[in-house]
């Protein structure tokens, strides 16, 4: 079946298991949308468009995966690009709370669009982009978490702020 998916997130940077989670959902779904939100309330460390560009740089070798920046709900950009599939990943019983609500919020928006959810690898269950940030923050080698452009990006960050 010709089925789309849309991953959202904030991606302030995209690490290996966002990755991960991209691999497993392109070998599910004909195409995959990660969908890099604004998100100005969480205040990203990079830009829309570096994340955007990471992003892409990052998932470049997946064929059936585009990368987009959005700003505005998640529900009306799915609508707009006649997607009914939203994934995301769940690390631990930790997220379930926010994601059950989140999906909730979703399916109150837009009925006919479903959350399925995927779960990346053992490995890559403790990452998130916070803490990778502030790895690299204070200098610590964050190259098992995500990949060289990342780290790369996240380097250069550190010697401009
Ligand atoms: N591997 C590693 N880390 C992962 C991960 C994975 N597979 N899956 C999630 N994470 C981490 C992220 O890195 C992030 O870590 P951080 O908070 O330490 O930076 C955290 O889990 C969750 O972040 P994210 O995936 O960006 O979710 P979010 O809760 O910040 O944002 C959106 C969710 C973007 C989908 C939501 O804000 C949204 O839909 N925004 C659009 C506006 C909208 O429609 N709002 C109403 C929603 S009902």
């Amino acid at each position: 079946m010709n089925i789309t998916a849309i991953y959202p997130g904030t991606f302030d940077p995209i690490t290996n298991g966002h990755i991960d989670l991209v691999a497993r959902a392109a070998r599910l779904f004909s195409r995959v949308i990660v969908a890099v939100a604004a998100n100005p309330a969480k205040t990203p460390a990079f830009s829309l468009d570096e994340r955007v560009q990471l992003a892409r740089s990052a998932l470049g070798e997946i064929k059936n995966v585009e990368v987009c920046g959005f700003d505005v709900l998640l529900a009306d950009f799915a609508e707009k690009r006649g997607v009914r599939v939203i994934l995301r990943g769940l690390r631990a019983v930790s997220d379930f709370e926010h994601e059950f609500q989140l999906a909730g919020m979703n399916r109150r928006l837009a009925p006919e669009i479903e959350t399925l959810f995927l779960t990346p690898a053992e490995q890559y269950t403790y990452i998130s982009s916070s803490l990778v940030r502030e790895i690299a923050k204070y200098g610590g080698d964050v190259s098992e978490f995500v990949p060289a452009v990342v780290q790369a990006a996240l380097l250069a960050k550190r010697r401009y702020t």
